[in-house]
């Protein structure tokens, strides 16, 4: 039985590392840093890997040949179950409710590189949860009728195995920040399926680290967040014996940062981009990790961080997204006056 106290780690080497940001700690007047989770060096990278580093292990445990999962025709975690299945000789099938994106590129290509079947259902206007569950039953009785053993995984892997990576995350940080000094520090992160920031919440808060977390929703945090949030929580407490408790109010999670919709090209998110790629050569991706470092420069803005306080930013990953054809087409035009064509 998978458990906070049972530590999986064969996928990629850990810790990742946490960097301090010279230039825009002094810019910004904090001490910000950034924990690494781009560079799990597996298949791009990011941090679905932590999670689906328990979601296999399970997987293989019950003797699966084929991983199946959902999400958008971009997933992220949607390319990084198609590393693992590729690593460990398994069959991948992403499922999307979604149209075509006009080329196959960013996660879309990778996918397809590492031999993953891409399932694009058109979205038919119909309760999203309806659409997907109809268009797996069907691909998952496809590929169980051809002698496949499927194992399931939700949207994110954000269930209570995927969490456990996040969990041992938050573990990891602990240990990290202390040793260098970063006891209080808030720990800052993307919320999309939320997987990421209840495993650090429920690692943190159940091993009694001192350090904080604030999450930032990168798409409009709708009642069915609301009501899924606690229920995971719940369902965590229940599989692994919490100690803690928690209602919505003790999660803190910024949802006005979302700019309006999920991994929608925004020029707010752009220009936090080009400040973190100009100043640390780092480079975030538009849909998360730009969004949230927008978020970080408007809650600095409006005194919501303080000057002087320690941030450790969450690299979650996500570059390939920065090729997808509609954030392609915004940089473009900002970015052509860089480009001097010589005839
Ligand atoms: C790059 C990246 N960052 C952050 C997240 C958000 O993580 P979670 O879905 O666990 O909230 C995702 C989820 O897809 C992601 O791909």
């Amino acid at each position: 039985m998978l458990s906070p106290r049972k530590k999986i780690s064969f996928l990629y080497p850990q810790p990742t590392p946490i960097d301090y940001l010279p230039t825009l700690s002094r810019e910004l007047g904090v001490e910000l840093y950034m924990k690494r989770d781009d560079l799990t060096p597996f298949g791009a990278g990011g941090n679905k890997l932590r999670k689906l580093e328990y979601l296999l292990y399970d997987a293989l445990q019950q003797g699966a040949t084929t991983l199946l999962t959902v999400g958008g025709a971009q997933t992220n975690h949607g390319r990084l179950t198609a590393a693992v299945a590729a690593k460990y000789g398994l069959k991948c099938v992403i499922v999307c409710i979604d149209d075509y994106p006009g080329e196959i590129s960013a996660n879309l290509l990778l996918d397809t590189i590492m031999d993953a079947e891409v399932v694009l259902k058109k979205n038919d206007g119909r309760d999203s949860s309806v659409q997907y569950a109809e268009t797996v039953a069907a691909v998952n009785a496809r590929h169980e009728a051809a002698g496949e053993v499927v194992y399931e995984i939700p949207v994110g892997g954000s269930n209570t195995i995927g969490m456990l990576g996040y969990y041992e995350c938050a573990e990891e940080m602990t240990a990290q920040a202390k040793a260098m000094g970063l006891d209080d520090a808030t720990v800052i992160t993307g919320v999309g399926s939320m997987g990421t920031y209840l495993g650090l919440y429920c690692g943190l808060k159940n091993e009694g680290s001192p350090l904080s977390l604030t999450g930032i929703a990168i798409s409009p945090f709708t009642e069915e967040k609301e009501r899924r949030i606690i229920e995971i929580f719940n369902q965590a407490k229940q599989d692994y014996q919490f100690t803690i408790s928690a209602s919505r109010q003790d999660f803190h999670i910024e949802t006005g940062y979302t700019r309006g919709a999920y991994n929608n090209p925004d020029p707010v998110v752009r220009s936090a981009i080009y400040r973190m790629a100009r100043a640390e050569a780092i480079i975030l991706d538009p849909c998360y990790t730009g969004k949230v470092f927008a978020g970080i420069l408007d809650m600095l803005a409006e005194g919501k961080i303080h000057k002087g306080e320690k941030l450790i930013m969450l690299h979650t990953g996500g570059l390939p997204g920065i090729y997808t054809r509609h954030h392609r087409i915004e940089f473009e035009k900002e970015l052509m006056d860089h480009v001097t064509i010589i005839d």
